[in-house]
């Protein structure tokens, strides 16, 4: 049996941990076990965090943020065979799978960052995040996630920042185009 832990007892935790640490190695340490035992609860989880958005591929649901846009806890909810550009967050991220296996390509940038709307990057490593597993980045980390499955899947996303007011970037593998990334929130 899981024990108890609710989105109180998770965002309680996260605050003291902000307050005692910058240091984001430790954060990503700190949250990743905390992370997996919020998503083992599941007494959080609702019927509306299965609802997806059909032109961004994705349904966002926020659980939690600070006044101050700090701490951020959302459910992403995935359409089968979509997913998102490459991107980073603007701050630290830590991803815990909920239902379904997400497939995740991880990237390194390999331009110097000289312009402010260009980058090169090259592919770092693949892997599927399965259910009660982690993909944890600090910031700068650049990733690209897509449900490959055929069924919805869910995962809880909780970034340092609200990554809608961290100034983030999407990456265009194509053209090289870096531009802003901000994801419509249910
Ligand atoms: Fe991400």
């Amino acid at each position: 049996m899981t024990e108890a832990y609710s989105l109180q007892d998770y965002c309680s935790d996260l605050r003291s941990i902000a307050a005692e640490t910058s240091d984001e190695d430790e954060i990503l340490r700190r949250v990743g076990p905390l992370a997996q035992r919020f998503v083992a609860d599941r007494s959080w989880l609702e019927p509306k965090h299965y609802e997806t958005d059909a032109e961004q591929g994705f349904g966002v649901h926020l659980l939690h943020e600070e006044p101050d846009h700090s701490l951020a806890v959302l459910v992403l909810s995935w359409l089968p065979g979509r997913g998102t550009p490459p991107h980073d967050h603007g701050t630290w991220a830590v991803v815990a799978g909920v239902e379904g296996a997400e497939r995740n390509v991880r990237y390194n940038r390999i331009d110097d960052g000289s312009r402010a709307d260009y980058a090169e990057l090259e592919i770092k490593h693949e892997f599927n995040a399965h259910e009660g597993e982690l993909v944890c980045m600090k910031t700068g980390g650049i990733h690209q996630v897509t449900n490959e499955t055929d069924a919805i899947t869910l995962s809880v996303h909780t970034y340092g920042k609200h990554v809608n007011h961290t100034n983030r970037s999407q990456f265009d593998l194509e053209t090289n185009q870096r531009k802003s990334f901000i994801v419509r929130v249910e």
